[in-house]
């Protein structure tokens, strides 16, 4: 599934969602971005004062959900995005086990039945690529149904998860109202954690010259070199590092992630590394007194034990709960804009 990432060019955005396929952030820029989270932050309102309006923006639409791959988050926001938008939603995250997958089908055949049925498929895959792929067939399957049916990642393997990425930047930027400046650290696994993947790229084309970012991992677990290199070509600076103490300090955003267990080949080598970083309540009292501590979720044991969860949760340097809020949000803003709404 890896060569679809080569033989598929995701479309850029540039202004247009409408029938775009959402698979990686680099289709994005700037001005998309400031689209988008402006209609975030309407829809926000709107859903807040209980507008109307809002639940109109999708109806009679229906969204279709491929998950093979465990999701609590993502599935029930966008699930809740979309009704809350006034349209549907089939499949579900377990409706996997009973499809024709079980029967040998492949993917293509899969993305391509729920293509048929919906406007839009949400897919969550444990392949790099499958999202790629997804596009590629829909866009053959365009020309013989007449319909336009867009998928948007939920996830694939340890390539991106753009949506995770599109909320994380505007819960930044919610709690900060600017990134130009900051110092923004990234830690623990950086190297199979997708949502890092994205959000370093994101970061890179918000256009925030003047923003640091710290990746902190143990050498075996560091951003990806093509990460590397694609930051390389953005007005952005990065530094790594496997000593949170160098940058902890600094730090206007701590993003503190789960070492991707599922993901390791090996389980000696997960074991190995996966004390590395503990985000403790002693931790924190390191950090800025304004810094924010960000996590995609969900959590483990490098966020301690359920005692040092409480403590966590409820310093209010701790916007993971807003985290989770927003990407609702966004999700609604983002099905909205490639749904072809343009009231928002
Ligand atoms: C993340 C994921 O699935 O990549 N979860 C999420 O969508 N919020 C992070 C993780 O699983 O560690």
């Amino acid at each position: 599934m890896e060569a679809f990432v080569e033989k598929y060019t995701p479309p850029r955005i540039d202004g247009d969602f409408e029938g775009k396929h959402i698979i990686t952030v680099e289709q994005f820029n700037r001005s998309d971005l400031d689209i988008i989270f402006d209609a975030t932050r309407k829809i926000r309102r709107g859903v807040m004062r209980g507008e109307h309006g809002i639940p109109n923006l999708c109806q009679h639409k229906v969204l279709a959900f491929l998950f093979f791959e465990a999701s609590t988050r993502t599935d029930l926001s966008f699930q809740a995005a979309m009704s809350r938008l006034g349209g549907r939603v089939v499949g579900s995250s377990n409706g996997i086990s009973f499809s024709s997958v079980y029967k040998g089908e492949n993917l293509p055949d899969t993305v391509r039945a729920a293509g048929c049925y919906a406007d839009a498929i949400v897919l969550r895959h444990p392949m790099e690529g499958a999202t790629y792929l997804t596009a590629y067939y829909l866009d053959l399957l365009r020309n013989q149904i007449g319909s336009q049916p867009v998928v948007i990642s939920a996830g694939d393997g340890i390539g991106e998860h753009p949506t995770q990425a599109l909320l994380d930047l505007f819960t930044l930027l919610d709690v900060t109202q600017r990134i130009d400046g900051l110092n923004i650290t990234l830690v623990g696994d950086l190297k199979f954690g997708r949502t890092v993947h994205s959000l370093a790229k994101l970061i890179g084309l918000y256009e925030a010259p003047h923003t640091t970012l710290n990746f902190v991992a143990p050498p075996s677990l560091q951003m990806p070199q093509k990460i590397k290199d694609f930051l390389d070509t953005r007005p952005v600076k990065f530094t790594e590092t496997d000593h949170l103490a160098d940058v902890l300090a600094d730090s206007d955003i701590i993003y503190w992630t789960r070492i991707q267990e599922e993901r390791f080949e090996n389980v000696a080598d997960y074991e190995s590394i996966k004390d590395a970083f503990i985000m403790t309540p002693d931790v924190l009292a390191k950090a800025k007194k304004n810094a924010y501590l960000m996590h995609p979720l969900p959590r483990k044991h490098e966020m301690g034990t359920p005692a040092d969860h409480e403590i966590l949760d409820r310093d209010p340097r701790s916007v993971y709960f807003q985290q989770m809020q927003n990407g609702m949000y966004v999700r609604m803003a983002l099905l909205a804009k490639v749904l072809g709404v343009t009231s928002i």
